[in-house]
């Protein structure tokens, strides 16, 4: 870490001379997930001095992290883990009825469940998060599936900023990927970028096996096949249904890729960018300056130490670390997610001025759509325990569907393999042995984006109130194509017949006769639905709509020098899964960010 010190002079009153540190970069960047990595490493390789600031610490070389298939150790691990609890809606009857909720106990456990021990406080719904070098690409699933190309034109439709066509944003895709499943220069993809795509081998499809069948019927009853590309730039992709292969972000050896080894890779290069990581370092506010007439960000306030924030499971309140500031040349990158971006502009007075007024924030910008148009994709699962042990080797496939009610695209994408995924808490998930089947399903485009991030006090330690307001409108149309897309995956496997059938769903129908009315089936999933792809809390829009917070170049309006870019800054949720469309993001934020710097040169 390169340091500039200064000495600043005598205070008077104690009569000692201090010494202050003073960090000037052109660049802050805060938070190093798939928005905030790629951007400070294409500032860095630009030729500029970009400061990375991050809470959590360095575990790329962790098996934990670095071997995808560890994904799910990964994210119970204390040392990345930021527990969130969220609600799903106002409704306290509701929420009460949620099978996974988590409550702190009497002697400071999780217990998880609808029977607490008495004395236990209900925390509410879990959402893991990483706090780590390379943000929530180190514990994800790694699944890379882009977008359906409307989500991407919606974007330029609503800015008039042609860049975000899908047409365009294509191009970043090409520049990020080192595809390794498909033939080089296949149209659309790339090779020589910092995220390794993979897909499990198709061939395993041909042994004749149980998971061998219950894919094939899958494919009997809905087209395509194992081996498939799941991001090829077909023009018709929009409508495309049926198996496809399901592309990770990991390489052939199953060595996660993304933030973290793009990071490593880049520190170590010996062109010496002027990159500088500083880990355990928690932003607590954007230090404004009003110099121009106008408010204008030139820098942060940080907290340096371990478990800063209380979402930290070793959080400790008394233990506050060391206060400092760090200034920026050129400007400020917001990107800490879609929980702490939002917050950490209301706590530097860029919100809804009503909420900041009532914890004594001074109003820098009264911004009404920040936190505000939280949305996430509705998930649920059709899970299954087989008549018999499932053998074989084949990994999960990749299935779109469009549903009878669908609006212009296809709008499920699932997962069917031999895993059991219900949702999040505490030591998830549950491993139902050699039996358990399920198609997980991911909806696409929910009609509701009503969630918030809003403040519980201007403490920056302490985690904010998240509450999505689940199926707020539309919320039956929604629940519709999750059970349509359910019945459509159980009449395949229940085709696969004995000896692998009949199965004993787990739920949505509990039992073998698979019975249920759609009214019951809705009310479970709409109770029991679970997320973990919020996006959208700092959203691109017209400075003229409420909703909107950041125009088309992630620029805070009403704000200089000021940017967020994050899985935040999608007007809605995009696709089924945020990670590549991410990646994808910060691409054409560095391009508009160099593209502005150049101009001012
Ligand atoms: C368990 C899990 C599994 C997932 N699986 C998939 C999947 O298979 N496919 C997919 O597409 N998506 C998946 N996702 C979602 C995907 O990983 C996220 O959408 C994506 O990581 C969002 O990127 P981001 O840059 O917006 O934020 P994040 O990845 O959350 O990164 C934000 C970073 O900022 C840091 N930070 C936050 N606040 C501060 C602060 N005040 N000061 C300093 N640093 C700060 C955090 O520590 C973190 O490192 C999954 C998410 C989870 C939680
Ligand atoms: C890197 O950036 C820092 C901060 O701006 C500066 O002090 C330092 O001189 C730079 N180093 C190089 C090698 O340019
Ligand atoms: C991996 O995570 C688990 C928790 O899921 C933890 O118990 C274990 O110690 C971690 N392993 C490593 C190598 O850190
Ligand atoms: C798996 O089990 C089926 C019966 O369900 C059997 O026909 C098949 O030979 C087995 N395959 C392997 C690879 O063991
Ligand atoms: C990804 O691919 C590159 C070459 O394109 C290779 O050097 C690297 O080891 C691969 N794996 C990861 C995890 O980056
Ligand atoms: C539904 O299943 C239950 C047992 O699970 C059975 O008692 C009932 O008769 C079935 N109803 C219909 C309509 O098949």
């Amino acid at each position: 870490m390169r340091r500039q010190f200064l000495t600043v002079g005598l205070f008077i009153a104690v009569g000692t001379l201090v010494e202050a540190v003073v960090e000037t970069y052109d660049y802050i960047v805060v938070g190093s997930g798939p928005g905030g990595a790629p951007l400070a490493v294409n500032l860095a390789r630009a030729g500029y001095s970009v400061a990375l600031l991050e809470a959590g610490i360095d575990l790329g070389d962790n098996k934990n992290y670095s071997e995808i298939f560890n994904f799910n150790a990964a994210a119970n691990d204390e040392k990345s883990r930021w527990d969130f609890f969220v609600k799903h809606s106002d409704d306290e009857a509701r929420e009460a009825k949620y099978e996974k909720s988590t409550w702190r106990t009497a002697d400071g456990s999780f217990y998880v469940g609808l029977d607490p021990p008495e004395g236990s406080t209900r925390l509410g719904i879990y959402y893991p998060r990483a706090a780590t070098l390379g943000g929530c690409a180190m514990h994800n699933g790694g699944i890379c599936t882009l977008p359906n190309d409307a989500d991407w034109d919606y974007i330029a439709e609503i800015t008039g900023d042609d860049g975000w066509l899908a047409s365009n944003m294509r191009k970043y895709f090409e520049k990020m990927e080192a595809n390794e499943y498909l033939p080089l220069d296949t149209p659309g993809h790339g090779y020589d970028g910092y995220v390794n795509t993979t897909i499990s081998d198709p061939s395993l499809m041909n042994q004749n096996s149980d998971l061998q069948k219950l894919a094939s019927r899958l494919i009997s009853r809905v087209g395509g096949n194992a081996g498939r590309d799941i991001n090829a730039p077909d023009p018709d992709r929009d409508q495309a249904t049926g198996v496809f292969g399901m592309a990770t972000h990991a390489d052939r050896n199953g060595k996660r890729a993304g933030t973290n080894t793009l990071l490593k890779r880049t520190l170590a290069d010996p062109a010496k960018f002027n990159l500088t990581v500083q880990l355990e370092t928690l932003v607590t506010r954007i230090i404004i300056n009003w110099e121009a007439g106008e408010p204008s960000a030139t820098g942060v306030e940080v907290l340096r130490g371990s478990h800063q924030y209380e979402a930290d499971p070793l959080y400790d309140t008394a233990k506050q670390g060391k206060f400092g500031r760090i200034f920026a040349r050129k400007e400020v990158i917001v990107a800490g997610g879609s929980f702490n971006s939002p917050q950490i502009l209301k706590l530097s007075g860029i919100g809804p001025a009503k909420e900041l007024e009532k914890f004594h924030i001074p109003v820098v910008k009264d911004l009404a759509g920040v936190g505000e148009n939280l949305g996430d994709n509705y998930e649920a699962g059709l899970q299954s325990l087989a008549s018999k042990p499932l053998n074989g080797s084949a990994g999960p496939v990749a299935v779109f569907l469009k549903t009878p009610t669908a609006r212009k695209t296809r709008n499920i994408q699932a997962w069917c393999g031999s895993f059991s995924f219900e949702g999040f808490w505490p030591g998830f998930p549950t491993d139902y042995g050699p039996t358990e089947y399920e198609c997980a399903v991911v909806h696409i485009n929910p009609r509701s984006q009503a969630g918030h991030v809003r403040l519980r006090s201007n403490d920056p330690r302490e985690m904010p109130e998240i509450n999505f307001n689940f199926f707020a409108k539309g919320g039956d149309e929604d629940l519709t194509e999750i059970l349509d897309a359910v019945k459509t995956f159980r009449k395949a496997l229940n085709s696969a017949g004995a000896p692998i059938t009949p199965f004993d769903e787990r739920h949505p129908c509990p039992g073998v006769n698979q019975n249920c009315t759609d009214k019951a089936q809705k009310e479970f999933i709409k109770l029991q639905t679970y997320s973990h792809h919020a996006t959208s809390t700092c959203a691109i829009g017209p400075a003229d709509d409420p909703k909107a917070v950041l125009d088309s170049k992630f620029r805070v309006h009403g704000v200089g020098n000021l940017r967020v870019v994050d899985a935040s800054a999608f007007p809605k949720v995009p696709g089924a899964f945020p990670v590549c469309p991410t990646f994808m993001l910060a691409e054409k934020a560095s391009a508009d960010i160099l593209a502005a710097a150049e101009i001012a040169e």
